[in-house]
């Protein structure tokens, strides 16, 4: 088969590679029928992430068919057309059954194209496949459900569900990429009274309120605390959530918040950020952050299913498998491209 592999920093080919093949009876082999980059490949080309090692394949997303599994395997079967989750699952360690599944420690977590080979390719081999892939209901589409094997449920769970956004609130987004425009959808599936999107690119913003936004600021030239204050009587916004993984926009949405609010990270921070304890010990300020564990995604596919979110409208991009070189650039130069999901399509 052919895979897009990476060969080091800065360095990745789409070239012939070994077909994988069942090592565990709990895996099954899946033929790609449609896959993305996320902005963490990006970081792993950077060479940012030491555990990937040259000779891997990329990608940690994907929906395809279900071609040969092991013997233990005994949900899905050969022609199921599946979800690959970009966390994998053991289902059985203390955190799975604590529906934590980002943490498992029996073999799981996210995996895919991190310690093993991931979904940039032809063909790739899931481990636990009973509890790391999902079955598709009828009536969506491959790209549609391709958003939830990683960005749906991040900007949901990591963003949305830990920010305890209510009816009513006032969410910050800060950071209007396919992660922060996630969350922005899926805060609204709460009833918010105002969402405000943050961001420095204009084309992000414009996006934003295409999927929900009703106040955007491009904090290069707009004071975001000063326009949330002004909807809030000057409290500050309910929920704010980072969605940049840098420090300013951490302790940004420190800022932002009100007293009693939820601050929630999704970015992740290559470097240490402030915690301002001294003004946020007498705020009631929540802080939480985390990794995705996809426990959400069987109510995302029912909310993709009945047309309450349209996570389908962030692919801006698509090509076939074998431009996958193409796709990168193309990702890699968003500010340029306008990129916010790039879709990769096998021939048929
Ligand atoms: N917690 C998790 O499980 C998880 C999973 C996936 C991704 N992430 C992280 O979520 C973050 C967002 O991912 P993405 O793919 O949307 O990234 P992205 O780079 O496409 O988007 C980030 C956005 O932030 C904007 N931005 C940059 N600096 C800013 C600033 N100072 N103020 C306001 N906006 C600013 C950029 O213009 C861009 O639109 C990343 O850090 C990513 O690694 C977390
Ligand atoms: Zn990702
Ligand atoms: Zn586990």
């Amino acid at each position: 088969m052919r895979a897009l592999v990476y060969d080091g920093p800065g360095k990745r080919e789409w070239r012939e590679t070994p077909d994988p093949r069942i090592i565990d009876e709990t895996d099954a082999i899946i033929g790609v029928n449609t896959t993305t980059i996320c902005g963490t490949d990006l970081h792993i080309l950077k060479g940012d992430v030491p555990a990937v090692t040259p000779g891997r394949i990329l990608g940690h997303e994907a929906v395809g068919i279900v071609e040969a599994v092991g013997s233990a395997v005994t949900t899905i079967r050969p022609g199921d057309r599946v979800l690959v989750s970009c966390i994998s699952a053991c289902g059985r360690c203390r955190y799975c059954r604590e529906g934590m599944y980002g943490q498992c420690l029996g073999g799981g977590g996210w995996i895919l194209g991190h310690l093993i080979d991931g979904t940039q390719a032809e063909y790739v081999r899931v481990p636990f496949a009973d509890t790391s892939t999902f079955a598709i209901p009828a009536g969506v589409t491959d790209e549609e459900v391709l958003m939830l094997a990683d960005i749906g449920p991040t900007g949901y769970e990591v963003g949305v569900l830990n920010g305890h956004v209510r009816p009513g609130d006032v969410v910050a987004v800060v950071g209007a990429g396919p992660i922060g425009l996630s969350a922005i959808m899926g805060a609204k599936l709460f009833s918010p009274a105002h969402v405000v999107a943050i961001d420095l690119a204009d084309s992000r913003l414009e996006a934003a309120k295409r999927v929900g936004a009703d106040v955007v600021v491009n904090a290069t030239h707009d004071d975001a605390l000063e326009v949330v204050r002004g909807l809030t009587d000057g409290l500050g916004a309910d929920v704010a959530i980072e969605a940049v993984g840098v420090p300013g926009t951490f302790e940004q949405c420190a800022a932002l918040v009100r007293p009693g609010g939820t601050v929630a990270n999704v970015g992740v921070h290559g470097k240490p950020a402030t915690l301002h304890l001294e003004d946020l010990w007498i705020k009631d300020v929540t802080i939480t952050t985390g990794l995705v564990d996809t426990y959400s995604t069987p109510t995302l596919l029912r909310l993709l299913s009945s047309r309450q979110l349209d996570l389908g409208q962030l692919v801006t991009h698509h090509f076939h498998l074998d431009e996958f070189m193409d796709a990168y650039e193309v990702f890699a130069n968003a500010a340029d491209t306008q990129a916010l999901k790039v879709v990769l399509t096998a021939r048929s």
